[in-house]
């Protein structure tokens, strides 16, 4: 399978088996500090990240390569009022690839027309985030096994969670039972319901307590506080769900929780001691599975 050179914009854009190669690749990736010497890594961040940008920073620093870009546009001459298009025709000419995270939807897949160069999205608005659904699929694996046959819950924000978009799509082509469990002012947007695959039946509910003890994995997310244009309402919906120790008491033992973070209120801390946790492993994977799409996509590697 080649990946060399190649845009990773959305999930829409891998078939099953390019996903699993992806994961098999990543889990027997043999690391060198030299795999990516002399390789440049662009990352224009218009909106704020932790996980994202540090970890395809600290994979670049791990296989030799370097980082160039800006977490803050405001230190950019976008500020001076350059547009996006002549920001990205300018940078590909310093790098080998570049990383976009953008408030406005389809602004990865606008870069990647536009550059020569391979463009990754690190989050396009409320759309999609395919690196973190790798990093997802490959944490879901390596708990849980295997990818289908699974009951999985998203909750939360599932309104304008990219990642719930991406993992959704992705997780549908694997055969598994999908429940949306969310408030109806924050529920799946019919446009990526429409979008998944027929082999996963869907239930949808706002009641957590009923349905927490069926789950095998229950994925958790933020509600977003900026991508709401009314601050009412995001402070009428922002303590609907908090996992505690009482609430776990229903799931299974062996059930795990998810998050791609960052968190607020939606998971006490108290949870993080317990078996079911897995959101900080899931955000250490992070630098595995982009180490090994970095080293097939600018590296070379097969
Ligand atoms: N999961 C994720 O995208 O985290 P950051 O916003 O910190 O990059």
């Amino acid at each position: 399978m080649q990946f060399r050179g190649r845009d990773i914009i959305s999930m829409r854009d891998f078939s099953k088996a390019e996903i699993e190669y992806l994961l098999d690749f990543s889990l027997n990736f043999k690391e060198s500090d030299h795999a990516l010497k002399g390789k440049v890594l662009s990352t224009l961040f218009f909106e704020p990240s932790t996980r994202t940008r540090l970890s395809f920073e600290s994979a670049m620093a791990s296989l030799g390569g370097s980082c160039i870009g800006f977490s803050d546009p405001s230190v950019s001459s976008i500020k001076k009022g350059e547009s996006l298009s002549d920001t990205i025709k300018t940078v590909e000419g310093y790098c080998n690839a570049i990383i976009i995270r953008h408030p406005l939807e389809g602004s990865a897949r606008l870069a990647a027309d536009i550059a020569s160069i391979p463009v990754i999205n690190a989050g396009d608005g409320s759309n999609q985030h395919p690196t973190q659904t790798l990093t997802d699929l490959y944490t879901i694996r390596k708990s849980k096994g295997k990818l289908s046959g699974l009951r999985i819950g998203f909750l939360g924000d599932l309104k304008y969670g990219r990642t719930v978009h991406s993992l959704s799509l992705a997780l549908s082509s694997f055969s598994n039972k999908l429940f949306f469990i969310s408030s109806s002012a924050l529920s799946m947007p019919d446009s990526y319901l429409e979008s998944l695959d027929r082999s996963s039946p869907t239930e949808h509910t706002d009641r957590l307590d009923e349905i927490i003890g069926e789950l095998d994995i229950l994925y958790v997310t933020r509600i977003q506080q900026e991508r709401f244009t009314d601050p009412l309402e995001y402070k009428k919906l922002k303590n609907t769900y908090h996992i505690n120790l009482d609430m776990l008491k229903r799931a299974k033992p062996e059930m795990k929780i998810m998050h791609p973070l960052p968190r607020v209120d939606e998971i006490d801390t108290s949870v993080d001691a317990t078996e079911n946790s897995l959101y900080f492993q899931q955000a250490s994977n992070g630098v595995t599975v982009r180490k090994a799409l970095l080293a097939l996509i600018i590296g070379g590697a097969k």
